[in-house]
């Protein structure tokens, strides 16, 4: 059982406070992290710093004190409160209980009488279970069609996210996050797959490959050969073992509808599906709709994004919207120097270049996604652009593009 023990006061006055930092001073685990007499002010510093125990000092009139007592036993249950007063009455002692409290304290404080109190406490904390694991939101971006640039949107939309953030390589056969992050991992999936029976905190660290503060890598395997032993059950294990450890796991899977991929996807939260506005990947897309409606996927997990957009391409979006059945959920402008040169440099553009248009609209898709961040509204791409593409719709272009549409759907 730990000695060590963190508390929280809440006195009424300077004497009580002291005279029961003073008590716990004696006690050598034992660390005061919060005092004061405002209630307002150190309920919530009991809430982000969940303290084993607090102790409510109360006064003459105790009620406010008794209230902020039933309070914390309501909200905050892991941490033990215990009440002290001078006065011992049976009623005042009483009414601490029944508030919640689960010890009561004496003062002045009688050192034995403290001891007793303090050994009580520790046991009630070593029998606390567990604080509850985090359960981080899986987002993949995904297409079914290679070149479209999702390891580009996955990275740069990670790197936008600024909370705890794990990029997961799924590319197992040649994944190349390392280069978009400008890292070089020594570990991979193949690593933890190998070890999943013993995979804590420390054992994943040692697997994940930093690139910033709240942005890590876990990257896919340097031999190929070694993919070839990692099987869709070892992807829903790692995935559950990284989204207990961060606010998100962004998903950079294979662009074909393989088990390894499928069990990504099922477990995802939210699914970009990237496409460019090619027939080709247009029909790519439509596909892949009609497959995830068909494994029962509900489309608010599915977000369209047009990568390299440009108003050079005649093509009406409201058509292309149409033809998918689904909304375009964001665009990112095609700006092949920018891309490639930030590519080039191993650092996401939302980092280099974040003042760029690109990095802008890359943050906006993040955004939507960001737990932190008031969500973006579900926007369309700047007037300017789509009546560029209205005013093209009886060009003469448009025709051949919309029987193309029609001869696929
Ligand atoms: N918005 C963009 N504008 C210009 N080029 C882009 C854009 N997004 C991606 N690219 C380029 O497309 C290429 C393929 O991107 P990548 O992310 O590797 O695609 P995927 O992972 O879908 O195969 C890269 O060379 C990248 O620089
Ligand atoms: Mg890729």
């Amino acid at each position: 059982m730990t000695n060590k023990l963190t508390f929280v006061i809440l006195s009424n006055g300077l004497e009580n406070f002291k005279e029961l930092r003073a008590a716990l001073a004696t006690r050598e685990g034992a660390r005061v992290l919060v005092g004061g007499d405002d209630a307002e002010q150190v309920f919530p510093e009991i809430e982000r710093l969940a303290p084993n125990a607090c102790i409510v000092a109360l006064g003459a009139e105790p009620e406010a004190g008794l209230r902020f007592v039933e309070r914390v036993a309501r909200e905050c249950p892991r941490t033990a409160v215990i009440c002290a007063s001078r006065d011992a009455s049976p009623d005042t002692i009483l009414r601490s209980i029944r508030a919640g409290a689960r010890e009561f304290l004496r003062l002045p404080v009688r050192p034995e009488e403290f001891a007793t109190v303090y050994q009580r406490t520790a046991e009630f904390c070593a029998v606390q279970p567990e604080a509850p694991k985090k359960r981080g939101r899986v987002l993949s971006v995904f297409s079914s069609k290679g070149g479209t640039g999702t390891t580009f949107i996955a990275t740069n939309v990670a790197a936008a996210l600024r909370q705890p953030t794990v990029l997961l390589d799924l590319n197992l056969q040649a994944g190349d996050l390392g280069l978009f992050l400008g890292v070089e991992p020594k570990f991979s999936i193949a690593d933890l797959v190998e070890n999943l029976h013993r995979a804590d905190d420390q054992l994943l660290r040692s697997y994940l490959t930093p690139h910033k503060e709240n942005l890590a890598l876990l990257a896919a395997p340097r031999e190929a050969d070694s993919a070839d032993d990692i099987e869709a059950e070892h992807v829903f294990q790692v995935l559950e073992i990284l989204r207990e450890r961060h606010d998100y796991v962004v998903v950079d899977p294979q662009h074909t509808f393989d088990a390894i991929t499928l069990a990504a996807l099922d477990q995802s939260d939210e699914i970009v599906l990237v496409l460019t506005l090619d027939i080709p990947a247009i029909r790519s897309t439509q596909r892949a709709l009609q497959i995830f409606d068909r494994l029962g996927y509900p489309r608010h997990k599915l977000h369209v994004v047009v990568n390299r957009f440009s108003k050079q391409i005649d093509l009406d979006l409201r058509q292309v919207e149409r033809f998918l059945g689904e909304r375009v959920a964001g665009y990112v402008q095609s700006d092949y120097k920018t891309a490639v040169n930030s590519i080039n440099l191993g650092q996401p553009l939302v980092d280099s270049e974040p003042q760029s248009k690109i990095a802008t609209e890359l943050r906006e898709i993040a955004a939507r996604f960001s737990t932190s961040a008031p969500a973006a509204p579900a926007r369309e791409p700047r007037r300017g652009r789509l009546s560029a593409f209205f005013r093209k719709e009886k060009a003469a272009g448009e025709k051949a593009v919309s029987s193309q549409l029609s001869a696929v759907g």
